[in-house]
C-alpha cells in the first residue's frame, strides 16, 4: 500500500522548506553578553569561553561595533572592578567599571543599541555571593537596598534596562521603585526570574571572577528539580513590575521556558549560558561535531520552546550565518 500522507512533499526544497518554517531565528532576537574589567591594558582572553574577551573600555567598544554591524543590537554587560569589598560598594560608584562601560558603549553605538546591565553584586563582593553575608547566609533585605543603590547608578549611566540577576525576593519591586524615584521611570527591568543553581556557570565564573569563596548559591537560586516554583517566580516578578523575564539556564530547562510563556503576557527570555557554549565549543574543537551547526540548532530549540529573546555566547558567529 501506497502511502496517502507524504509529509515529505513540503520539505523537497530549501524554498518549500523555508515556506513551511515554524519559528524563526534572527540577529535581533540575540543578546550578546560582553565582559568588561577595571585596570587592565589589554583585552585578556577568556580560555573557559573561546572567542570572548574581558575587555577594556577601548576594545569593549570596538567589540560591540563589530558584532552590531552583524545584526546584533543588544548586549548584556558584565563587569569587573579592581577592588571587592563585603558588601560590593564598587558596584554602585558613579565612575564604577560597570557604568563606564555603559557610557563607552552608548558613545559608540547611540540610540541604535540596547543596552542591559546584570545587576549583582557577586563581581563585586570579596566573598563571591550576590549579596550581604550574616551569619553566613545572604541577608535577602539588607541586599535589597544595595540592588537598589546598582540600579540607580546603572540608569544613569545611560541602560536602556537592569537585569537583576540574584535571585533575591522582592527585588524587581525594590529596584522598579528605586529607578523611579532616581527619575528613570523608563529604564525597564529584565528579571532573571526563573534562575536555577545551576552546574552550568561554571566558565562564566572564571570570566566575572564572582566564585563563592565559600558556600554556593542554592540557597537563593532555584532547585533544578523545580518547575511550577518556576511558574510562581515569574507570576511575582509580573506583580513587582517586570517587563521581560528570564529563564536561564536554556537547553535543560526548554520545558520550564514553555510553561513561563504559558503563564506571561511579558517577553520571555532565555540566557543560552556559558556551560551551554562551551560544551559545544569544546566538542567541536576536538573534531566531534560541527559546532556552528549545533549552536543554531540549539538556539532554535530554545525559540521553539518559547522564548522571545535569547542571550547567547554565539551571538556574533551565529548572527553572521543567519
Ligand atoms: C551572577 C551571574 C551568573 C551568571 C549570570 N549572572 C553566575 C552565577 O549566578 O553564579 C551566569 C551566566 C553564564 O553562565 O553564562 N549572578
Ligand atoms: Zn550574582
Amino acid at each position: 500500500m501506497p502511502p496517502t500522507e507524504r509529509p515529505r512533499r513540503l520539505r523537497r526544497t530549501a524554498a518549500l522548506r523555508s515556506l513551511v518554517r515554524e519559528t524563526s531565528l534572527g540577529p535581533h532576537q540575540l543578546v550578546a553578553p560582553l565582559f568588561v574589567k577595571e585596570g587592565i591594558a589589554e583585552p585578556a582572553p577568556i580560555a573557559s569561553l573561546p572567542g570572548h574577551h574581558q575587555h577594556t573600555l577601548e576594545s569593549l567598544a570596538k567589540q560591540a561595533r563589530q558584532i552590531a554591524e552583524r545584526g546584533v543590537r543588544s548586549f548584556l554587560l558584565f563587569a569587573v572592578p579592581a577592588r571587592k569589598d563585603p558588601v560590593g560598594s564598587a558596584a554602585w560608584e558613579p565612575d564604577g567599571i560597570a557604568q563606564s562601560g555603559l557610557r563607552a558603549l552608548r558613545e559608540e553605538l547611540g540610540d541604535e543599541a540596547v543596552l542591559i546591565a546584570d545587576l549583582c553584586l557577586c563581581g563585586y563582593t570579596d566573598h563571591g555571593h550576590c549579596g550581604v553575608l550574616r551569619d553566613g547566609s545572604v541577608h535577602n533585605d539588607e541586599t535589597l537596598d544595595l540592588y537598589a543603590r546598582v540600579a540607580a547608578a546603572q540608569a544613569a549611566a545611560g541602560a536602556d534596562m537592569v537585569a537583576p540577576s540574584g535571585m533575591m525576593d522582592g527585588q524587581v519591586a525594590a529596584i522598579r521603585t528605586a529607578l523611579d524615584d532616581a527619575g528613570h521611570p523608563d529604564v525597564a527591568i529584565m528579571a532573571y526570574a526563573a534562575k536555577y543553581a545551576s552546574a552550568l556557570y561554571g566558565p562564566f565564573r572564571a570570566a566575572a571572577e564572582c566564585d563563592p569563596r565559600v558556600g554556593d548559591r542554592s540557597g537563593y537560586q532555584m532547585d533544578p528539580a523545580n518547575v511550577r516554583e518556576a511558574v510562581r517566580e515569574v507570576d511575582l516578578d509580573l506583580v513587582e513590575g517586570a517587563d521581560i523575564v528570564m529563564v536561564k539556564p536554556a537547553l535543560a530547562y526548554l520545558d520550564v521556558i514553555a510553561a513561563v510563556r504559558q503563564v506571561a503576557t511579558v517577553p520571555v527570555a532565555a540566557f543560552h549560558v556559558s556551560g551551554e557554549y562551551a560544551m559545544v565549543r569544546a566538542a567541536s574543537a576536538n573534531g566531534w561535531l560541527d559546532g556552528d551547526r549545533v549552536a543554531l540548532e540549539h538556539l532554535m530549540s530554545i525559540r521553539r520552546a518559547g522564548a522571545d529573546i535569547v542571550v547567547t555566547y554565539d551571538a556574533a558567529e551565529v548572527a553572521e550565518r543567519l
